[in-house]
């Protein structure tokens, strides 16, 4: 199964996470960007409102790929706007997609159903969303607990 890692981060955490799973996958690495830079506040006022920002192309040849593996931080309890971006734009059609959210250890009740309703209507098998707390974690734990996540995902 081919897959491909793609990731979102503002701070860091969440790109040294992505680094773990796509090493212990052997997996691409595609890093989700903004095409026109906006502040935190807004990209979350977006999310409520639910408009989806535009991203940079990603170079990736999606016809090759089975599985995609998406990371990002969670704020304000849903999933950061450019990852729902993604996952309502991207041709995933056919594809499974598991997400590994960072937070700060809250629990973030709603931030599965923003994932779900940015895939729906389409042919996408969401099989994991997961988070990850990455208060008072070195980068180094961060990258070993990217990978041992990763370890239990089906190969
Ligand atoms: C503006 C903002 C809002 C946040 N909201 C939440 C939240 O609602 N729940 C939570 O658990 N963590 C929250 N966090 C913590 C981040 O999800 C966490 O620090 C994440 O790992 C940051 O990823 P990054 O370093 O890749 O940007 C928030 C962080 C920021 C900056």
């Amino acid at each position: 199964m081919k897959t491909l890692v793609v990731y979102y981060s503002r701070f860091g955490s969440t790109a040294q996470v992505a680094q773990g799973v796509a090493q212990a996958l052997g997996a691409e690495l595609r890093k989700l960007e903004l095409a026109r830079w906006c502040t935190v506040g807004s990209l979350i006022i977006r999310t409520f409102l639910r408009r989806y920002v535009p991203l940079k192309p990603l170079d990736v040849d999606w016809k090759a790929v089975d599985r995609v593996v998406a990371c990002a931080p969670v704020w304000a309890g849903r999933p950061a706007n450019p990852l729902l971006s993604f996952l309502r734009h991207a041709p995933l059609e056919n594809k499974e997609v598991a997400v590994l959210l960072t937070t700060g250890g809250r629990r973030n009740p709603g931030a599965r159903a923003a994932i779900e309703e940015a895939l729906r209507g389409r042919n996408v098998r969401l099989t994991k969303v997961d988070m990850l707390s990455t208060t008072k974690v070195s980068l180094e734990e961060l990258r070993q607990q990217g990978a041992a996540w990763a370890q239990g995902l089906a190969r």
